[in-house]
């Protein structure tokens, strides 16, 4: 069964590099694999308008991207691959949040911050060239995970003020409107590798120096060649410590090979050859994937069905999903009319609701509650908070069954078919 809603966009603002291949798109396309995991991966191209004014770039990028992810094995059957803009239920969502977000939390974000300080520094007015976007930009990523009811949000470390910020947006609605949306988590690949690019700084596209994943062979053969090194003469030994070379070999290459490079260095193998190691190593791990992508990009309406499949598949749950939200904020139809003196009321009663507290034993629990605060499930103790939420999104999602999976709970009610029912509020409220 799978339980667990794993969630990750890409914006389109630029083309794949060996970085993102190590960082993002080969470990994700391993873990979309798994069988537990329902995975949803979308080209974030409204994202990228934030950061690029050229129309033919973000085409040409979305183009890359799509193009990337499926030469590197994701395949579009198994997991939910769409692009954003083909999606205007998450721009609508994107202004429902916006509604429930305290301005000043987004003055607080890290991206818009930065470009604040860096204008009172140079003696500019803060939000010189400062648009809107980029102010809004945690909002819109609160929409594209929100929208999924994703439980799981693998991103890189900059991007988890992000994820707190959505779980905010999603704590404030659930407030004022039900309990529609689950917290989401970062999560946060510990091990693996950032690379270093051409000039030994970690690889990027603001540093210029990124060694792009699909170039042709020869081209890749020029690139390798041309990372820096230092001055050491062919026989002299060298140092893998700090040896831009060595990390991105490693990146690639088994526990044996890297041994056995380290041993050439060691050795005083002349750069030239460790460098022709190197590329050896990387061709063979690209050139299958190359010869995938050559096809894709030499063949764009392929790739343009496999988007619109995915999107039908996303906006299948995304636009249920917001018309329930509509309805929920009271953008509704008119010939039903409810009774505004009794709205807010009913809306609370209506509803059942995990509550979670810590026991002076200093352990976490949850009970769950029916519409009237009768109580129907106690849970067991939790060393953390964390494990606490993550049993209620199983309950959410999984309904009894997540239940049956998981013999830490402890039921007290003795009828099944309630707690049953009222899980049921939980999931349905997330399709
Ligand atoms: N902001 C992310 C990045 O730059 C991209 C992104 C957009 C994203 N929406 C998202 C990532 C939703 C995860 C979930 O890396």
């Amino acid at each position: 069964m799978k339980t667990l809603r794993v969630l990750t966009g890409i914006t389109t603002s630029g083309t794949p590099h060996l970085g993102n291949y190590v960082g993002a798109v080969r470990p994700t396309v391993r873990a979309s694999r798994l069988p537990e995991v329902e995975s949803f991966y979308f080209l974030a191209d409204y994202h990228a308008l934030i950061k690029v004014g050229d129309p033919a770039r973000v085409q040409r990028s979305t183009l890359e991207i799509a193009a990337t992810w499926l030469a590197c094995g994701l395949d579009p059957e198994q997991v939910t691959f769409y692009r954003q803009s083909d999606i205007p239920e998450i721009p609508e969502l994107a202004w429902l949040l916006t509604c429930v977000t305290g301005k000043g939390v987004l003055n607080r974000a890290h991206a818009y911050k930065a470009a604040v300080d860096k204008n009172t520094a140079a003696g500019e007015e803060p939000d010189a060239g400062v648009t809107a976007g980029l102010f809004m930009y945690p909002v819109l990523m609160a929409a594209d995970i929100l929208m999924f009811n994703a439980h799981r949000v693998p991103v890189g470390r900059d991007q988890i003020q992000h994820i707190e910020m959505a779980r905010d947006m999603a704590s404030s609605f659930n407030h004022l409107y039900g309990a529609h949306f689950t917290l989401p988590e970062a999560a946060i690949e510990e091990h693996v590798a950032t690379l270093p690019g051409l000039d030994g700084r970690k690889m990027s596209k603001s540093y210029d120096n990124t060694i792009p994943l699909f170039v042709p062979r020869e081209q890749l053969k020029k690139l390798i060649m041309g990372i820096l090194t230092d001055s050491r003469a062919p026989g002299e030994p060298k140092d893998t410590e700090g040896s831009a070379l060595f990390q991105l070999y490693q990146a690639f290459a088994s526990t044996e090979e890297t041994t056995a490079l380290a041993q050439a260095y060691a050795d005083g193998i002349a750069w030239g050859d460790a460098k022709q190691v190197l590329f050896e190593r990387l061709d063979a791990e690209i050139a299958p994937l190359r010869s995938v992508y050559d096809e894709l990009i030499q063949n764009p309406a392929q790739l343009e069905k496999i988007l619109k499949m995915g999107a039908d598949k996303a906006r299948a749950i995304a636009t249920p999903f917001t018309a329930r939200l509509r309805h929920a904020v009271g953008l509704r139809p008119l010939d039903n009319l409810t009774d505004t003196r009794k709205t807010a009321k009913v809306a609370k009663a209506a509803a059942p609701s995990f509550k979670q507290y810590r026991e002076a034993d200093g352990l976490f629990y949850f009970k769950l509650m029916d519409a009237k605060g009768q109580l129907l499930l106690q849970s067991s103790g939790f060393a953390s908070p964390k494990e606490a939420a993550q049993t209620i999104a199983l309950l959410q999602t999984g309904g009894t069954n997540a239940l049956a999976e998981n013999p830490t709970l402890l039921p007290i009610t003795a009828d099944p078919e309630t707690v049953s029912q009222a899980l049921r509020y939980f999931s349905e409220a997330a399709e």
